[in-house]
């Protein structure tokens, strides 16, 4: 038996652990980057506001926290135009480390200064934390065995326990958020010069679960979170927790974000399919990317926590 954490870490980040031994997201869950490339125009957008904003540096980054298959980094160093292209340096920090294009780096650990934009694109929600219950009034974490058999552990006290009362307090069970505040406070005090933004499944305050969120995800299905090694083991970010943990930011919708930098869904012209079916077919696919995008039950109900003000 071992407290939530340690287990939830060794299952996905010890040697031989989930994404340690180079699993990718791509063959067991689906990911805004892993739609097509309006995520990444949409941040190239961000990005050209964050440039315009710090002067038009001679070098500007794009760091992609937590880059999985690289899958957004590729994007943002392809579609980014020539002009901005020259002077981008776009990096994917990833613990293993993925095949990306010529041009985009690969590290393991976030570099020490940015200047630009910094993304945690569904990083943060795979920082382990303690699980608690609340039994009779007491708060105690949660023990874990491999398989996923779980014990009451020690009595909650001290920074986790204050954690809880000040961001989830009428919690039966609940994640203790502390670690994914520090490691974004952490992230966002790297940027320089810029804008910081993680985009992930999250809860406020005002409506978070009274069961926690705690789950697996192994082939494109949801199972139960084992801490084996077998599957990804996440649960939704207090996401108002990290803001205030890092001085501050806006949160908002994806699907109101997306809008704000100018990707927005409409079907194809009508008479478009007699005569130019071809751009009809493109319409109409890109159309369905962004319904996918947006869509508030879904991707669109994703938390975008943005330091810096370059939204409208
Ligand atoms: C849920 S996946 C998201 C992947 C990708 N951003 C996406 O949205 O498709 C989280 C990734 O973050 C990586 N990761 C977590 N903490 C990290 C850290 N401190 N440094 C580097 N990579 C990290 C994991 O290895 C995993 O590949």
């Amino acid at each position: 038996m071992r407290d939530w954490r340690q287990a939830w870490q060794a299952a996905l980040y010890s040697p031989d652990g989930f994404f340690a031994r180079g699993e990718r997201p791509s063959a067991h869950f689906r990911t805004s980057p892993l739609v097509g490339p309006e995520l990444a125009q949409a941040l190239l957008e961000l990005l050209s506001r964050v440039d315009f904003a710090l002067g038009r540096p001679g070098s500007l980054d794009f760091v992609d926290v937590g880059a999985g298959g690289g899958e957004l980094s590729a994007a943002v160093h392809d579609l980014a135009p020539p002009a901005l292209r020259r002077r981008l340096c776009v990096t994917a920090v990833e613990f293993a480390p993925p095949a990306v294009p010529t041009g985009v780096r690969v590290r393991r650990d976030l570099p020490e200064q940015v200047v630009g934009l910094l993304v945690g694109h569904e990083w943060l929600d795979s920082i382990p934390c303690q699980v608690v219950e609340v039994h009779s009034g007491q708060t105690s974490a949660m023990h874990v065995d491999d398989h996923g058999t779980e014990s009451l552990g020690p009595p909650v006290t001290g920074p986790a326990l204050e954690w809880l009362h000040r961001w989830w307090p009428l919690a039966e069970r609940a994640e203790v958020g502390l670690p994914r505040d520090e490691a974004w406070a952490d992230a966002v005090g790297r940027v320089r010069a810029g804008a910081a933004l993680a985009v992930d499944y999250g809860h406020l305050r005002s409506r978070r679960p009274r069961f926690g969120t705690l789950t697996g995800y192994l082939g494109g299905r949801q199972v139960p979170p084992i801490p084996d090694g077998s599957r990804d083991l996440t649960a939704h970010v207090a996401m108002d927790s990290c803001a205030a943990a890092a001085g501050g930011g806006v949160i908002t919708s994806q699907a109101t974000a997306l809008a704000a930098l100018g990707i927005s869904a409409s079907a194809p012209a009508s008479g478009l399919a007699a005569t130019d079916p071809l751009r009809w077919l493109d319409e109409a696919a890109r159309a369905g990317r962004i319904a996918e995008l947006t869509d508030p039950m879904g991707l669109g109900g994703f938390h975008w926590l943005l330091h810096g003000s370059m939204l409208p």
